[in-house]
């Protein structure tokens, strides 16, 4: 069971297996902020706090609209970024 904590909102959800970090925050009201949950917008831009080891590799979409000092710091798309094991991740409140 993989765990999510949403630390921006205080949520928290489980996943059976690898998902979509914005699916999940979607599916179980987590929060991330999303416009066109495709790579394009760059509105579900988070940051990883615990766990950075349990995503898949950045996306190439990831890294239009993230520096490598940004990627370096934790930073990700929800939309783009897979969830493989336990993560806390925030987001720049609205
Ligand atoms: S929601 Fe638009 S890039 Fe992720």
């Amino acid at each position: 069971m993989i765990t999510v904590r949403f630390l921006t909102s205080g949520r928290q959800a489980e996943a059976s297996g690898a998902i979509s970090l914005l699916r999940l925050s979607i599916r179980e009201a987590g929060g991330i902020p999303f416009k066109c949950a495709g790579g394009v917008c760059g509105t579900c831009r988070c940051r990883i706090e615990e766990g950075r080891d349990h995503l898949d590799p950045v996306t190439p979409r990831e890294r239009r609209h993230l520096g490598e000092a940004e990627l370096a710091e934790g930073w990700r798309m929800a939309c783009q970024a897979i969830v493989t094991g336990d993560v806390a991740v925030s987001w720049p409140p609205a």
